[in-house]
């Protein structure tokens, strides 16, 4: 008899509860078992065992693994991976879907991950350059005239990064701010800025072979219109037949060939192969496509939208990339459209209302919402501060897959608020027309 799966999730946010909804859906009806940081309902309602710990902590991962047994793992968020927590895992024989801390570095280092691209001579990075000192920034700002961006080193949750003519008005303004993150992490990344649209491509990775899922782009600022301040993405949407209406076949392609390089040049850097998800943050330009940063993760709403589509068993997927044989196995996704809209506290991101009631009982489609930065009493759900509760609509075409999400979105009771253009008409015609206009096409 085949053994049962038991796999450990690391994890709680809607990210997590959308691993953990795909990896249900696996006929081989995987025994699940969550470790998070806050009690997440829908998870736990997944989840035979769900505790709340300390998830950077590897002895503590480790620990909760071996209690329950567990014979695969995933890690959904950064700061497990940069705490070492993959390695951990693997040292106690349990196979993890998650890339080893050095591995990982491809996201917690802007600086190492620009460095192995150039090394390597793959062509995805604009210019740039590392400082560990002010020495050569002025004159570094000077060469980039108005069109530089100032990079934080490390983790920062998304809040690291600062773009000329947005956060920075003046080299003033960029030299306060590389002095700041000097005096902080001791090293900083100064490069050119891109114009163009962002799009995100994840690729299973086993370390040798690597199977693409389809592109999504997200909506990082807070309001309708691409206003406000950046959050940790309020929405995103993929266009029918793995494809988005502002990208050509080739830029997909291009996307998935600099992953591919980048899985190979961290096998060759490490002698180690990259196991989990690499997430490719792209910006297709006049120039063609250019890396705005990796992930070694899934990202978060985009995990929605492509498992949403996954047809193949998930359970599988992750086991061969433990294995290190995907590629022997065939991943596919549904043809259709999704999008995922966020709802988020009143306040978001800057001063969130928290612990306010809310109601999703009043949406029809329960298995289409992924749960976030809740707190649950009983049976009452509160605002925890963060995002709350996305929807993901699936369809035929983006209209309607719009049209289903804010339906649910909209039917969620409470002080939340969330972007109704997402997915519309509108807005994708407005990306559509950017990308013409830098092509030349006009
Ligand atoms: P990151 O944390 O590197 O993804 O950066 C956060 C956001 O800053 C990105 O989603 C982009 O909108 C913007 N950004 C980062 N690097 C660049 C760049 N070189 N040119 C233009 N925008 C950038
Ligand atoms: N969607 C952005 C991220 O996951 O980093």
């Amino acid at each position: 008899m085949a053994v049962v799966k038991k796999i450990l999730i690391v994890g709680s946010g809607a990210r997590e509860h959308a691993i953990a909804r795909a990896l249900q859906r696996s006929p081989q009806n995987p025994d699940l078992v969550g470790l998070g940081t806050n009690v997440n309902p829908g998870l736990m309602q997944l989840c035979r065992v769900f505790e709340v710990g300390k998830i950077t902590d590897a002895e503590t991962v480790v620990n909760f693994a071996r209690e329950n047994a567990v014979n695969l793992a995933i890690i959904g968020p950064e700061a497990p991976l940069e705490s070492g927590v993959a390695d951990a895992l693997w040292q106690a024989g349990i196979p993890t879907v998650g890339p080893r801390q050095k591995l990982a570095q491809i996201e917690t280092s802007k600086a190492f991950a620009r460095e192995l691209l150039t090394k390597r001579n793959i062509p995805a990075c604009p210019g740039y350059e590392i400082f560990q000192s002010m020495n050569g920034v002025a004159a570094y700002l000077a060469e980039l005239g108005d069109d530089y961006v100032v990079k934080a080193d490390g983790l920062t949750g998304g809040k690291g990064v600062k773009v000329a003519g947005e956060h920075l008005l003046s080299h003033d303004e960029a030299l306060a701010y590389a002095e700041d993150l000097l005096a902080t992490a001791g090293q900083f990344v100064i490069e050119e800025k891109l114009v163009g649209e962002e799009f995100s491509l994840m690729s299973f990775s086993d370390g040798e072979t690597l199977r693409h899922m389809p592109p999504v782009q997200d909506h990082k600022r807070a309001y309708e219109g691409d206003t406000g301040p950046n959050t940790g993405g309020m929405g995103s949407y993929s266009d029918a037949n793995g494809t988005l209406p502002f990208l050509t076949e080739t830029d997909i392609r291009q996307a998935q060939q600099f992953n591919e390089h980048t899985a190979a040049a961290l096998k060759e850097e490490f002698r180690q192969p990259y196991q989990g998800i690499l997430y490719g943050g792209f910006m297709v330009t006049s120039q063609g496509v250019k890396l705005i940063e990796y992930n070694a993760r899934f990202g978060d709403p985009e995990a929605m939208n492509v498992l949403a589509l996954l047809e193949t068993d998930f359970v599988s997927i992750c086991q061969a990339i433990a294995d290190r044989n995907l590629a022997q196995l065939e991943v596919t996704f549904s043809p259709l459209a999704t999008v995922c809209k966020y709802a988020v506290p009143r306040g978001y991101p800057v001063k969130p209302v928290k612990g306010q009631i809310i109601d999703v009982k009043t949406v029809d489609q329960q298995d289409q919402l992924y749960f976030a930065s809740v707190e649950a009493e009983g049976k009452i759900l509160k605002e925890a501060g963060s995002r709350t509760v996305a929807a993901v609509g699936m369809a035929a075409d983006l209209a309607a897959a719009e049209q289903q999400a804010e339906a649910m979105i909209s039917a969620i009771q409470g002080p939340l608020f969330h972007r109704r253009d997402i997915g519309t008409q509108e807005l994708v015609q407005k990306r559509i027309d950017h990308m013409r206009i830098l092509r030349g096409n006009e």
